[in-house]
């Protein structure tokens, strides 16, 4: 047997041992408890329950490792495996044997930078040194890496390892460990690697504010948001989106105050309103001119916040017209059930928070502010300002309670710009203080990201110096699309439909794609000319990529019945030099998929995508998938294995573009 799985195997038989001796000693300590005559549930004694918490986390942990241990084989069906998962535990394994002095041995596994390397490495030789110096030996790393080596016995996953430089161990992969896993993804579809427990995931992004304008910094909070949900869909999670809208707070006073005056009938009839930002603009004018129209407007606050029906209907028909708009935006860019659930919805929970917050003896006034001061921070919350209203802090407190508590989210996501970053700090330490959560059992993270810039570096704004609309840009990307398409005289080749859908494709991947192939802390440069160069990193480069790749089994005639029948009976040789390192670079994915949940960096997925297609772009230089006569132009030979390396790279292709939400096309 494969001496990962035996590996496991074992691990589990020695688990299943400690697990029957638990419940023998609970089984003793229950008798001798009924013999005392108290067997009652809640009078066990700290050492039972003790030995119950161990069961507990034992058996947690057998059906963890069974779980693995099916992985490992391949054999769970709905995965896929991920070699450097794999790799750790084979090299856990031999590390352990051959040093069982070491408590905590390092295991450092990575992907080989270069082919001359090996596929992956194993990188542990060097850290044992150290180790193992620590305990008064002195052992080379190369004779550790050796005696590394010799313990990693005959497997099913490594052909061959060889020691290099100062004892970084290479690891060659078997050709058959590869190929099963080439056709799997051809003919079960590309599945996300084990990821464990499924958690309840909530995601707070987009999060514009009413009336007000969108910004770009919106439109980054949408599109990062959304392709994170994408990814922990596709390993199998429980995702809630949350749309944080700002929709309270005073500029309400002042929007219905307007509103009264310019449609005096709007509980009758619904207000002909389009453009809520000029009206929002005239009202702020008025608002800052006119005493008597302020004076109104504060009191209209006071009424919103009474909950009177006239003024919650006026407030309802704002939040509404400004929703469709937003709406419009979330359609172009294929976002779909993302809840509107704005500051509004946590009006009535902020009380029962500043009570309870007030209860634990957390609040302290200042100038007659009720303040929070959390650790980490020098600077407080504001949980109630001293007209008594609530704050940006106070909104934020009663979220993530109700997002804890009710939502019962075991993880929470703000995908928020970074300049909130102190904001959010404060929010989650005042919510560990609060015992609301245990960061060791729930994720709670602020996905922060830079700024969007202009071309000249600065603040991105439109030529006459105002802020973008999004909208606008949107409509720019479809102009600069269809452009570029009939550039390359595509017009002339696909349908007004295939056209279309060609456009619409690059122009929103576009924008999408230059969002997230950066790394989302740093600044961005918006710049049309560059996300729409078919060379280099980008999503025209991709996508045409993909249509390329597509077509080569349309040459060949094959449909996609052929192509699955063929993956079930063909076995794909991997021969070539360059169709060997193209399938090692597709089965790579379940490992990026994997890291990518750890920190959240979706430019991984980009750099993985660019990487997957110049490697293909390599293989077929080379390789001939489908041979025509020269002079007939006629196909005389179809290579069936490079065919299907041909459509599992698209598979992996297609499956990264669906998380980073680009559509691809079959023709472009
Ligand atoms: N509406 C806020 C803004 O435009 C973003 C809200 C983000 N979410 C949150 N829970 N604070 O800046």
């Amino acid at each position: 047997m494969d001496p990962t799985v035996s590996g496991f195997l074992s691990r589990a038989v020695q688990q299943e041992a400690d697990i029957a001796r638990l419940k023998a000693d609970i089984a003793r300590l229950q008798n001798s408890k009924m013999q005392d005559g108290s067997d009652e549930e809640d009078q066990v004694s700290p050492e039972l329950q003790k030995l119950r918490a161990a069961n507990d986390k034992l058996k947690f942990r057998i059906t963890h490792l069974k779980r693995n241990i099916e992985a490992e084989k391949g054999q769970s069906d709905d995965c896929m495996p991920d070699i450097n998962e794999v790799l750790k535990d084979v090299f856990g394994d031999a590390i352990r044997a051959a040093f069982p002095d070491l408590a905590d041995p390092v295991i450092a596994v990575t992907t080989s930078q270069q082919q001359r390397f090996g596929d992956y490495q194993c990188n542990s030789a060097m850290g044992l040194a150290q180790q193992l110096k620590a305990l008064g030996q002195k052992v080379a790393p190369r004779e550790i890496a050796q005696n590394i080596i010799s313990h990693v016995g005959e497997n099913d996953i490594i052909d061959k390892l060889d020691i290099a430089g100062p004892g970084f161990i290479n690891i060659h992969l078997k050709k058959t460990f590869v190929c099963p896993i080439l056709n799997k993804i051809l003919t079960r579809g590309v599945l996300p690697p084990s990821v464990g427990e499924k958690k309840k995931v909530i995601i707070d992004m987009s999060s514009p504010n009413i009336a007000k304008e969108m910004h770009v910094g919106h439109l980054r909070s949408t599109i990062i948001g959304e392709s994170i949900s994408r990814l922990l869909e596709f390993v199998g999670h429980n995702i809630l989106k949350l749309n944080h809208l700002g929709d309270w707070g005073t500029q309400f006073g002042m929007l219905i105050a307007h509103l009264e005056d310019q449609f005096p009938n709007y509980r009758e009839e619904s207000p002909p309103l389009q453009d809520l930002q000029t009206f929002y603009k005239a009202s702020k004018v008025r608002f800052d001119n006119e005493e008597e129209f302020k004076k109104r407007a504060y009191a209209l606050v006071v009424r919103l916040q009474a909950h009177d029906p006239d003024i919650i209907k006026a407030w309802k028909l704002i939040c509404e017209i400004s929703y469709r708009e937003f709406n419009k935006i979330y359609d172009k860019l294929d976002i779909h059930n993302l809840i509107p659930r704005g500051e509004s919805f946590y009006q009535d929970l902020m009380g029962d928070v500043v009570k309870e917050l007030d209860g634990k003896g957390f609040l302290e006034f200042d100038e007659g502010r009720k303040i929070m001061f959390v650790p980490d921070t020098t600077i407080p919350m504001t949980i109630v300002k001293s007209d008594g209203g609530y704050t940006y802090d106070t909104s934020d407190m009663a979220a993530i309670r109700q997002r804890l508590h009710d939502e019962k989210g075991d993880w929470i996501l703000y995908v928020i710009d970074a300049g909130q970053g102190v904001h959010m700090q404060c929010v989650f330490s005042g919510a560990k203080k609060a015992g609301w959560y245990d960061p060791t059992k729930n994720r709670v993270e602020h996905i922060g990201f830079g700024v969007v810039l202009g071309e000249d570096k600065k603040k991105f704004k439109t030529r006459s110096g105002d802020t973008v609309k999004l909208k606008d840009l949107l409509d720019e990307g479809l102009k600069r699309a269809l452009d570029k398409l009939k550039e390359k005289g595509r017009h002339e080749v696909l349908s007004p439909e295939e056209l279309e859908a060609a456009q619409q494709s690059v122009a929103y991947g576009c924008i999408k794609y230059a969002d997230l192939c950066h790394n989302r802390v740093n600044d961005y440069v918006f710049s049309f000319d560059r996300m729409l160069d078919d060379k280099g990193n980008t999503a025209v480069y991709l996508l045409y990529a993909y249509t390329r790749i597509k077509s080569i089994a349309r040459l060949a005639k094959l449909d996609q019945e052929a192509i699955t029948k063929a993956a079930a009976s063909v076995a794909v040789s991997l021969d070539h030099e360059k169709e060997w390192k193209l399938a090692k670079c597709i089965i790579k994915f379940p490992s990026i998929i994997t890291k990518i949940l750890d920190d959240l960096y979706m430019h991984t997925l980009c750099e993985y995508l660019y990487e997957l297609s110049t490697t293909f772009t390599e293989f077929y230089d080379v390789c001939y998938c489908v041979e025509k006569d020269k002079q007939t132009g006629e196909v005389v030979k179809v290579n069936m294995d490079r065919i299907l390396l041909c459509e599992a790279t698209a598979a992996v292709m297609s499956k990264g573009f669906s998380i980073l939400g680009l559509k691809e096309v079959s023709k472009m």
